[in-house]
């Protein structure tokens, strides 16, 4: 962590295709954080501002058609809000803060799967963010069409994608993990309670005093 300001504060990105079990294992974590009794911020993107959430809901809507360049600005306008409003200040605070996807989303999703180009993708977003990154990113990693299959309800204009869009998103996260030995994968295959015990393990390996080990 370079910035001075933000030496008390962390900021971990989880990160994985549709169906990954993100969600559903963010809201774990931040149960047995409160149990705990160790403070944290949960925010997810797009969203987690008023303008956020406002971006999300055209940037997801399936009766809202937008081009590939569209929909990466409408990404990255929400995260210059998110990382301005909450995820500084919060840093500042010295909070843990645990966001349901940032910059790598918009690299596997725009920048590959829809190929909008990486170089320009990553530059576009250091404008965006102002340069913050956060201290670690967790992967949970899942094969699309099972992660597609574990979905219910109505699908958004991503979810939509067909499959190919699915799988080249996951073959984008595998080789954003294997050029950077700082990302954390945890595979998704397994029952909740078993992919929950193996991502506290991986947490608290990296970051044993806000992730308790055992605990
Ligand atoms: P969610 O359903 O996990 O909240 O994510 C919303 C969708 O937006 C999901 O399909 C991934 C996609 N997305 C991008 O394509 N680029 C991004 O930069 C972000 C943050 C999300």
């Amino acid at each position: 962590m370079s910035d001075q300001t933000r030496s008390e504060g962390l900021f971990i990105a989880f990160e994985g295709g549709e169906g990954a079990g993100k969600s559903t294992h963010l809201r774990r974590l931040a149960e047995r954080l409160d149990r705990l009794g160790i403070a944290h911020l949960l925010v997810r993107e797009p969203g987690g501002t008023p303008a956020g959430e406002r971006i999300r809901r055209v940037v997801l809507d399936p009766e809202t058609p937008v081009c590939a360049e569209t929909e990466l600005l409408l990404y990255l306008a929400s995260r210059a809000e998110f990382v301005r409003r909450v995820v500084r200040p919060a840093l500042e605070r010295g909070e843990l803060v645990l966001a349901d996807r940032f910059e790598m989303s918009t690299y596997a999703y725009q920048g590959m799967a829809r190929g909008l180009g990486l170089d320009r993708v990553r530059d576009l977003n250091a404008f965006a963010t102002g340069g913050l990154k956060p201290d670690g990113t967790v992967i949970l990693v899942l094969d699309p069409d099972v992660g597609r299959g574990r979905q219910h309800g109505g699908m958004d204009r991503l979810e939509r994608e067909h499959a190919d869009f699915h799988r080249a998103v996951a073959d984008a996260y595998e080789l954003l993990a294997a050029s950077d030995p700082g990302v954390i994968t945890v595979s998704s295959d397994d029952t909740v309670d078993a992919v929950q015990e193996r991502l506290w393990k991986a947490l608290s390996d990296r970051w044993p005093d806000r992730f308790p080990p055992g605990a």
